[in-house]
């Protein structure tokens, strides 16, 4: 790993409003009060901001969402009769608990308990990393296309971000991100499944990019949606970390344990790295009915498969939808979304659906300005959102 190194770079003042925004740097205090001016903020540097209270105030608003990614399906039965087992043990800290979740977590992944930070969510990660990364040498790449997390936090930050073109098949260039690595290069983002492509790499393919690359840059591999591919578990690249390479792998309870409120994610990363950026991502802890939830639907096997089948379900409507109207869209998604080229406007198009009481993902990325990403949600609200796509597109 790169020596730490000191970012000289002078912060203004938004950037440092920025920063307490999203929890980090003195103002981490300030985050709850500070949520709408954030949600500014975020959309200002073009960051995802759906998934903010303030920006959505009422579940109830009669739209139907799927514009975030959610889970529809809702988690494991299992995991809502834990919590509720344990509503009375909210008046403890949870650290003891964290500990227990750490060492499930390492047990499943074959790495090293102390390799494992646990924060409320993945997002705590994604910021906290790119901050990292601005302090060790600032300099990032990526691919066009991908979840904005650590690229555009990075470079919000002053990083210096390369991103590299998409393949032929809407697929992580591989190559041309490694021919993009330089020495002093800090780290490469690789989003698998990605958001919003919902393409995964060749599993054997990206191990031996990681092995390789990784000798020059810190690889951080983003699995959000890996346990609904279709390859679940050969696609989990835990391994390398477990083998001592220079990855992270970052994991979220947001969507396949579908308990996005709940807010539950953690990273695997070398054990020095864990225990320095860990303290500082984990900020106070995280939270105790996340936890209670998360080691529960982590043993719900028969759900976890479940999920997977209806998601792929659900999937394919959206893409055989997406073929009957002739539409171009990312093919065999992995994750629980499409990508589709909706041949207008983004913003159109998003304001067409939600005229039909859908919900689509309202904001776009730099050179996809006419495709927009679409959730799969329970059968009765894909299939209303098939309709409504037949109504705007046919
Ligand atoms: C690829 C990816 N990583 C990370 C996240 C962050 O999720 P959370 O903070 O809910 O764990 C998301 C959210 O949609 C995502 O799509």
């Amino acid at each position: 790993m790169k020596a730490e190194m000191q970012n000289n770079q002078p912060m203004d003042s938004s950037r440092r409003k920025w920063l307490k925004t999203v929890g980090l740097g003195a103002g981490a205090a300030a985050l709850s009060a500070c949520v709408d001016s954030g949600v500014k903020e975020l959309s200002a540097a073009g960051m995802p901001t759906e998934h903010f209270p303030s920006a959505t105030p009422n579940l109830n608003d009669g739209l139907v969402r799927l514009s975030s990614n959610e889970n529809a399906f809702g988690p494991s039965a299992k995991a809502v009769e834990a919590m509720k087992g344990e509503l009375f043990n909210l008046c403890r800290y949870a650290d003891p608990t964290t500990d227990v979740l750490k060492k499930k977590i390492a047990k499943q992944e074959g790495v090293s308990e102390d390799q494992v930070v646990v924060t409320n969510g993945s997002s705590p990660i994604l910021f906290g990393y790119a901050e990292w990364i601005t302090q060790n040498g600032n300099k990032l790449v990526t691919s066009e296309a991908t979840y904005e997390g650590i690229p555009r936090g990075a470079e919000f930050m002053g990083a210096d971000v390369t991103y590299v073109p998409l393949d032929a098949n809407m697929d992580f260039d591989l190559d041309a991100i490694e021919a993009a690595v330089t020495d002093d290069t800090t780290a490469v983002y690789i989003c698998n499944p990605n958001n919003p492509t919902g393409r995964a790499v060749d599993a054997a393919k990206l191990t031996a990019f990681a092995k390789r690359v990784s000798q020059k840059a810190q690889v951080f591999i983003d699995e959000a949606y890996i346990e609904m591919s279709d390859a679940y578990p050969a696609n989990v690249q835990s391994q390398l970390a477990a083998d001592g390479y220079n990855v992270v792998i970052c994991r979220t309870f947001s969507k396949i344990h579908a308990m996005a409120g709940q807010r539950l994610g953690y990273a695997i990363m070398p054990v020095e790295q864990a225990q320095q950026l860990g303290r500082k991502l984990r900020m106070g802890g995280v939270n105790y009915l996340g936890l209670v939830a998360g080691m529960a639907s982590m043993d719900d096997h028969a759900n976890l498969n479940t999920m997977r089948d209806r998601v792929k379900t659900e999937r394919a409507k959206l893409t055989a939808a997406a073929q009957e109207l002739g539409q171009a869209y990312a093919k065999n998604p992995q994750g629980n979304f499409i990508y589709m080229d909706t041949g207008m406007p983004h913003q159109e198009f998003s304001d067409k659906m939600r005229a039909l009481g859908i919900k689509v993902v309202g904001r776009t990325w730099p050179g996809y300005d006419t495709w927009s990403r679409i959730s799969v949600g329970t059968p009765e609200e894909t299939d209303a959102c098939v309709k409504a796509m037949k109504a705007v597109l046919a």
